[in-house]
C-alpha cells in the first residue's frame, strides 16, 4: 500500500491547518475543553511553533497521492535523566480512509525516522485511539511497551525503537 509520511514545509500549513480543524472536531466527542469559537473555528496555538523550534516536526500523510493526515512530533528531554524522547503530539487520519492501514504504516514510518525512546499519550474517552496505538505500539516492539494511566485519565504508552544498527544485520 502507498502510504508517504512527507515533511510539512511552512507552505503547507493552511493544510496542517484544515486538517487540525477535523482533528479537534473528532476530539470535541470526548473532550469537554475542545470547543469551536463563535466562529465555528477551534483554536490551535502551537502549529506555527514547528517551523520555529528545531524539536518539532510536522508531517503529511499521504496514500497513493491522496492527503490522507497529519502527523506532529516534537522531541523532549526529561530534566531528571536528561534522556531525550520523541512523543506523538497529534496524529489524524482523514475519515473516508480509515481502518485500510493507512494510519499503522504512517506510525511505523515514523519509528523509522526517530528512532529511540517513544512516548504516546491517548485521552481519556478516545477508545478509538487507544486500541490503534495499544496494536500498533504491540506490533512495533512485540509487545516491549510500558502503559500508565496518568492525570486527566491519560493513558501513556512509553517504548524504545531500535536504531537500525541495534535490530541485527541485514540478511
Ligand atoms: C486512530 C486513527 C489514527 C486510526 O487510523 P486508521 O488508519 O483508521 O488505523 P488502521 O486502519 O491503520 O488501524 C490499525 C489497527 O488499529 C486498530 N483500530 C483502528 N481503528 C479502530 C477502530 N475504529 N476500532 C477498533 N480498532 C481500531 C485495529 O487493531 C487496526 O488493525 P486491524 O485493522 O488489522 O484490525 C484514526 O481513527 C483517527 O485519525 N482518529 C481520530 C484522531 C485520533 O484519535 N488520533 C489519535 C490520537 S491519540
Amino acid at each position: 500500500m502507498k502510504v508517504e509520511v512527507r515533511p510539512a514545509s511552512e507552505q503547507d500549513r493552511p493544510v496542517l491547518d484544515r486538517l487540525l480543524q477535523y482533528y479537534l472536531h473528532d476530539f470535541s466527542e470526548f473532550d469537554q475543553t475542545v470547543r469551536s469559537d463563535h466562529t465555528g473555528r477551534f483554536a490551535y496555538p502551537y502549529l506555527e511553533f514547528y517551523w520555529r523550534d528545531p524539536d518539532r516536526f510536522a508531517f503529511l500523510i499521504w496514500y497513493a497521492g491522496q492527503l490522507a493526515g497529519l502527523a506532529l512530533v516534537r522531541k523532549e528531554t526529561d530534566p531528571g535523566n536528561g534522556e531525550r524522547i520523541t512523543e506523538l503530539a497529534e496524529f489524524f487520519i482523514l475519515r473516508a480512509l480509515r481502518r485500510g492501514g493507512v494510519g499503522r504504516l504512517a506510525a511505523q514510518q515514523l519509528w523509522g525516522r526517530f528512532p529511540g525512546r517513544w512516548r504516546v499519550e491517548v485521552s481519556a474517552g478516545n477508545a478509538v485511539g487507544y486500541q490503534f496505538w495499544g496494536r500498533v505500539v504491540q506490533e512495533a516492539t512485540d509487545g516491549r511497551y510500558s502503559q500508565s494511566l496518568g492525570r486527566s485519565g491519560v493513558r501513556q504508552f512509553t517504548f524504545q525503537i531500535p536504531t537500525p544498527d541495534e535490530t541485527g544485520p541485514v540478511v
